[in-house]
């Protein structure tokens, strides 16, 4: 009986919490989204620019090298904007919604796992080193995006990179791993 009534307590406290909670925030996918929009452009760019060098044999550590670079600086562009917004109460209804964010953040990332997947050592000598520092800005954009995006548009990003985790886990990226929940 005593439990009962702590666990009716308890429930009566969230019930309560929630809707107070959701009033002081505010919904910034809208922030969220255009940030997102920004890195698509860019990886949008950059991975057929990868492709077009291997198609045309012209795939080498300079080369491929350069878009690395680009890589690098577009994913820490987009973890250092996300870092600057406030917490999304989000929306399940008003676009763009939690879902929309979610799968912006995921097609970037499926990308650039499919982009990047063809490159071999014998084509690129340096890959595994340029996979090194891309793990860290990757990581960052995921882990900002978990701190700015509601919990939920988190767990699909998890769900949308199930085909890519063994990507990520092949090629050494152990902090975007982690920042995927994997
Ligand atoms: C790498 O490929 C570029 C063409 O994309 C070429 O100009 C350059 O000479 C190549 N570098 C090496 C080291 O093979
Ligand atoms: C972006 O890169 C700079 C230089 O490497 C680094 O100091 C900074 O922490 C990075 N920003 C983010 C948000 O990871
Ligand atoms: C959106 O839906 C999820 C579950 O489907 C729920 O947990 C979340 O609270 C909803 N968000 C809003 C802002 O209504
Ligand atoms: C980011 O969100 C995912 C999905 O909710 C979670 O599994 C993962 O642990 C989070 N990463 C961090 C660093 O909190």
């Amino acid at each position: 009986m005593l439990f009962r009534n702590i666990f009716a307590l308890a429930l009566a406290s969230v019930a309560f919490a929630n809707p107070l909670e959701k009033r002081q925030g505010t919904n910034t996918n809208p922030a969220i989204l255009a940030t997102l929009d920004a890195l698509a452009d860019k990886v949008n760019v950059i991975i057929p620019a990868i492709q077009i060098l291997q198609d045309s044999h012209q795939a080498n550590d300079t080369s491929v090298g350069a878009q690395i670079t680009q890589l690098v600086t577009a994913f820490n562009t987009s973890a250092t904007a996300l870092s600057g917004i406030a917490p999304s109460t989000g929306s399940n209804t008003t676009a763009p919604t939690n879902n929309d964010v979610a799968v912006d953040l995921g097609n970037s990332l499926s990308k650039v796992t499919s982009g990047l997947s063809a490159l071999t050592p014998a084509i690129v000598p340096s890959i595994a080193t340029f996979l090194a520092e891309l793990d860290t800005p990757v990581a960052a954009t995921v882990n900002a995006f978990n701190k700015s995006a509601p919990a939920q548009s988190s767990a699909f990003v998890h769900i949308l990179m199930l085909d890519a985790r063994q990507f990520f886990a092949d090629e050494d990226m152990t902090q975007t791993l982690t920042a995927l929940g994997f």
